[in-house]
């Protein structure tokens, strides 16, 4: 270690100043439909989110984001909204999230919303207006509608995919609801990055941005304190809608991407093809965030815009958090690194330089509602991304190595500055649903892929609050609208609550450490007698205190260095008698002070 110098090891030092809330906020991320049910219908509400808040500032989080609950056909469980501006009668009323925004203001917790700009619903006012008026309109102007190609415009209009598997462009003639309508002889097609019943509206029409300008005075206007920005790297497409050959899978993005450089938005590959896609990361999106940065700059409170891009390399995702634009965006490398020490302390390392380069926080986050939950991930034989959903006949994941996986890269990530995200039920150490049958399935992944991907519906299960109800307390009739798994009764909030040792109680006092510590505003530096370590990723983080992080990913027991002392760890440690040192066991993190 001694060729590294001081300047080698720090890492990171935060940015000088006041720090806004965000800067090292940690949020909770709820999925309205499977975090609480009020009315018994076993899809998750409003009230029910509103009623188990107390759980959240117990826990300690900052603030909150809300996955959409917009007025939706629910095609895409949300992220298909019909209405902006209008609660969808399964999750409640605008009156319900007023009275949500107010709980939480009480409970001093801060709360995101979810806005969805790349594409409406097709039962969006505006698509149907756009089906309507036919070739040529105004109405057909908001969305991307394109004559086909071939010799009769039987061909799409270009061979992009959409990211759930299958063609990003249906012709109109071809809808369900096309027989006996006025668009029954209609060749035109319409984009669609996702589902067919997600247009992609055209964000070179100003008529769009007004709109959805309006949409977020709206939500400020109500008191919200940001927004998470669905597909924040998608609104723009290349011009002329050029040919691409690769496949977009969300989170990581491009299988194929090989666009080092992030200056050039076009380049081209060997074979002709935009190596860098066309649909995604487009130099035209930062003028809209440009815009939006405005909009919430009027607002007082600090309010918030969050990038969620999947977006290559880290320094290329940086552009969108420069200090005019979005504050945050979410930290997918970090998410998809492997479990892997040199690999997570290359991801920390150039994450910091990237964001500390643009003065933003780095932000950090383990699972989401799109992927395998780490509880699992971190327990499949290849960890990394891991495939979209799993299935009873595929490979299983080892559940006790994943959760104590899980329970060390949540307490290192913890104790990194800057902002993190949870996902509801990881406080839990839930894993993913494994086992969900067919019929079950909603995610339209599954369906357009005609299975061969799992989707998303086994990280989206509805939680378990309590050991002893039907349906483990989350709607007061017992019914869930995906099925639970039986052994979730011992993993039940109530069972973990007071229970030492639990994830629960695990989770709590990392995020009371963490407050009380300040790690969130800390420096960081790498440890010297780890800093090349193979097996362990350790550092230092100085806040309100200088504190250790230390976690083993190598296959031996790795001691705790002297002068410090144990504060928490992932599980339990070798205890250091007759003055042997504490040890620190495989996958286990600990957080330690100076003695
Ligand atoms: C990303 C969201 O997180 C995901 O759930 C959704 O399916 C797509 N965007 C499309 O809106």
């Amino acid at each position: 270690m001694s060729t590294l110098t001081r300047a080698d090891l720090t890492v990171h030092t935060p940015a000088q100043g006041r720090a806004p809330w965000w800067r090292q906020a940690v949020i909770y991320q709820v999925y309205p439909r499977s975090f609480a049910d009020g009315d018994g219908d076993g899809i998750g509400d409003l009230p029910g989110i509103t009623a188990r808040l107390d759980h959240l500032a117990a826990l300690g989080v900052d603030a909150v984001w809300l996955s959409p609950f917009y007025r939706s056909p629910q095609a895409d469980a949300g992220y298909d909204v019909a209405d902006y501006r209008a609660v969808d009668p399964l999750f409640g009323t605008l009156a319900d999230a007023d009275a949500l925004l107010a709980r939480a203001r009480e409970l001093g917790l801060r709360v995101i919303v979810d806005l969805v700009p790349n594409h409406t619903s097709d039962e969006h006012e505006w698509f149907a207006a756009a089906l309507a008026a036919g070739p040529g309109s105004p109405e057909r102007a908001r969305y991307i509608f394109r004559e086909g190609g071939g010799e009769t415009g039987e061909e799409p209009p270009n061979n992009w995919e959409s990211v759930f598997g299958g063609p990003a462009w249906t012709r109109v003639r071809d809808r369900a609801d096309a027989p006996g309508s006025p668009w029954a002889e209609d060749g035109q097609w319409y984009l669609h990055l996702f589902d067919s019943k997600q247009p992609d509206l055209d964000w070179g029409n100003p008529e769009v941005r007004a709109e959805l300008e309006d949409v977020l005075r709206f939500w400020l206007d109500r008191g919200v304190d940001g927004f998470r920005v669905d597909v924040a790297h998608g609104l723009v497409k290349a011009p002329g809608l050029p040919d691409w050959a690769g496949h977009v899978s969300m989170v990581e993005g491009a299988e194929d991407a090989d666009d080092t450089d992030p200056e050039s938005p076009a380049l081209r590959s060997p074979e002709g093809h935009h190596a860098h896609p066309p649909m995604f990361d487009q130099e035209g999106v930062h003028e809209i965030y440009r815009d939006w940065h405005r909009v919430l700059a009027e607002y007082p409170g600090d309010r918030v815009l969050v990038a969620e891009a999947w977006v290559d390399p880290i320094e290329r995702l940086a552009r969108y958090v420069r200090a005019d634009e979005m504050h945050q965006a979410f930290n997918f490398a970090f998410l998809v690194s492997p479990w892997h020490a040199p690999e997570l302390r290359d991801v920390i390392a150039r994450s910091y330089r990237a964001n500390d380069a643009v003065g933003a926080p780095t932000t950090w986050v383990l699972s989401n509602h799109d992927v395998v939950r780490h509880a699992s991930r971190l327990g499949l034989a290849r960890t990394g991304k891991g495939p979209n959903g799993i299935g009873a006949t595929d490979p299983q994941p080892d559940a006790e190595l994943g959760l104590r996986r899980a329970r060390a890269a949540t307490l290192l990530m913890l104790g990194l500055p800057g902002s993190a995200y949870l996902y509801q039920g990881e406080e839990l150490g839930l894993p993913e649903h494994t086992e969900l049958p067919d019929e079950a399935r909603q995610d339209p992944a599954f369906f357009r892929t005609g299975g061969v991907e799992r989707g998303r519906d086994g990280c989206r299960v509805p939680l378990p609050w309590e050991q002893d109800a039907p349906g483990f307390g989350f709607s007061p009739t017992g019914r869930t609208w995906l099925p639970q798994p039986p052994e979730w009764a011992d993993l039940a909030a109530d069972a973990q609550t007071g229970r030492p040792g639990s994830t629960l109680e695990l989770y709590r006092e990392a995020l009371r450490l963490r407050a009380g510590l300040g790690l969130g505003l800390g420096s960081m530096s790498w440890s010297a007698e780890h800093a090349t370590s193979p097996d362990v990723v350790a550092f230092v983080t100085t806040g309100a205190a200088e504190v250790l992080v230390l976690t083993n990913l190598g296959d031996a027991d790795v001691a705790l260095p002297g002068g410090w002392s144990a504060l928490v760890a992932s599980g339990p440690l070798g205890s250091g008698t007759d003055g042997d040192a504490v040890t620190v066991p495989v996958d286990t993190t600990v957080w330690a002070r100076r003695i």
